[in-house]
């Protein structure tokens, strides 16, 4: 197990060019197995999780192949079998949507159930619900296997009774081929569902709406691919760059990003004292020298709101500032368990139930922590970054799962850190 030992006390300031968005690629990568030709993925980022959603593919005989850095080429048209009944599929949760492009290609889908961050009980009950309405058969087999079955699929409404992310996309990615009409309500709105949504529109489908609380498919018998499609930006490892300059009384310039997507996150670091420069494809964050940072309350909310996925990076940032600072986390149940860890170091937070109360301005002293999760894992290394002495991350594996050369971008911008232990991931490519 490889661990980050960190120094604490540098001021970063510099560049940092943000890979694709890990969550979009997942979406997309699944909906080029769903199509009938071959696409081109550009813009992927050099990340675990993709990694591993690639080796699944290529499991499964579709043809994967590396063109270059972040571009892959997948042609689906070998894979034969609806059954993704591999260990891979438990590793992390994006493997899910292989259900929906499966169920939309071939009338059925197979596999275990999915694995990823435990932030409490994360069911995929809508994602069943949805497939139900298109007329699967949905049963639970020993061992976790989820299987869907059916004679013939019809496009139909479904309301989603909570706005998910991973069922939105699920369901697009089967009702692309599934005859007549589906209409999504109450759907989610994050950018990457309209970059799956544009992706499959490239490929040859009809979806209108995305972007929006309801998405409208027509199906559609053959969806041709033939294309080649870049992934935008990853909006979560843009916010934790962004919030490392007011974290460390930086100056960052966070590049290939789109500003838009961060407008939550800008606007909040505005009010606790930083200063957001924004350009076409750049925001600049800067923390005036003898400015105090000063506390804020967040609440987590679906897209547009502050993501759960910054939750953890937000707190840790509200360990600095002076006053007291909120955080109520609205989407998981369970995703405060590394606050344990910000305590270890000296943070002053109390919690109870969904709120987390950070009385913020005391001094961090380094300590051994774990990345209980991937976001989880990265407010640890934040918290090392402002710390007084040694701070050592254990177990980086899950930060991995979603930070493209993590090591070398905080290098470049002055951070003091390195990895120990046992090789980690390497670079896909
Ligand atoms: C996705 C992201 C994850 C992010 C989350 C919220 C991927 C691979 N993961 O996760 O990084 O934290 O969106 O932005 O894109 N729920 C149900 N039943 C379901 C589905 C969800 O009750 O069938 C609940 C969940 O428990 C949670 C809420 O709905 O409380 C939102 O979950 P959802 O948006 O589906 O998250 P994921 O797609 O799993």
């Amino acid at each position: 197990m490889s661990s980050y030992i960190i120094r604490g006390g540098n001021r970063l300031e510099g560049k940092v060019r943000i890979g694709g968005s890990k969550n979009a690629a997942l979406g997309i990568i699944a909906a080029a197995m769903a199509a009938d030709g071959p696409s081109v993925i550009e813009n992927l980022p050099d990340v675990s999780d993709i990694k591993l959603l690639l080796s699944i593919c290529s499991e499964l005989g579709a043809e994967v192949e590396m063109l270059g850095p972040g571009e892959v080429r997948i042609d689906p048209r070998s894979v034969l079998t609806h059954e993704a009944c591999i260990d891979l599929v438990r590793k992390f949760r994006g493997s899910y949507y292989l259900l929906g492009a499966f169920l939309g290609r071939f009338n059925a889908a197979r596999m275990y159930l999915p694995g990823g961050c435990d932030l409490g009980s994360r069911p995929i009950d809508l994602h069943i619900k949805g497939f139900e309405a298109l007329g699967a058969h949905f049963e639970m087999e020993q061992d976790g296997i989820i299987s869907l079955s059916a004679d013939k699929l019809e496009g139909a409404g479904i309301f989603l009774d909570q706005v998910s992310v991973g069922a939105t996309i699920n369901i697009m990615l089967a009702a692309v081929h599934v005859p007549g009409m589906t209409v999504i309500d109450n759907a989610a709105r994050e950018p990457h569902i309209v970059d799956v949504a544009n992706f499959l529109n490239a490929m040859g489908a009809n979806i209108r709406g995305a972007g929006t609380d309801v998405i409208r498919i027509e199906g559609r018998p053959v969806l041709p691919g033939n294309i080649s499609y870049a992934i935008i930006p990853d909006q979560i490892e843009a916010g934790t760059y962004m919030m490392m300059a007011p974290l460390t009384g930086g100056d960052l310039l966070v590049e290939n990003i789109i500003p838009k997507h961060m407008e939550t996150l800008s606007a909040k670091l505005e009010e606790m004292g930083a200063v957001i420069e924004e350009g076409g494809d750049y925001i600049r964050c800067t923390m005036p020298e003898g400015v105090p940072l000063r506390a804020a309350s967040f609440k987590t909310l679906p897209y547009p709101g502050f993501p759960t996925d910054l939750q953890p990076q937000a707190v840790t940032l509200l360990c600095k500032a002076q006053g007291t600072g909120r955080m109520i986390e609205n989407i998981y149940e369970n995703r405060f368990q590394y606050i344990s860890y910000l305590r270890l170091m000296g943070a002053n937070i109390i919690t109870s139930g969904k709120l987390a109360v950070v009385q913020g301005g005391s001094v961090l002293h380094g300590a051994p922590v774990e990345a209980r999760d991937l976001r989880a894992g990265a407010a640890m290394v934040m918290a090392g970054l402002m710390a007084e002495g040694e701070t050592t991350v254990q177990n980086i594996y899950p930060i991995q799962r979603g930070y493209e050369n993590f090591l070398d971008k905080l290098h470049a911008i002055g951070a003091d850190i390195e990895e120990v232990g046992a090789a980690g991931v390497r670079p896909v490519w």
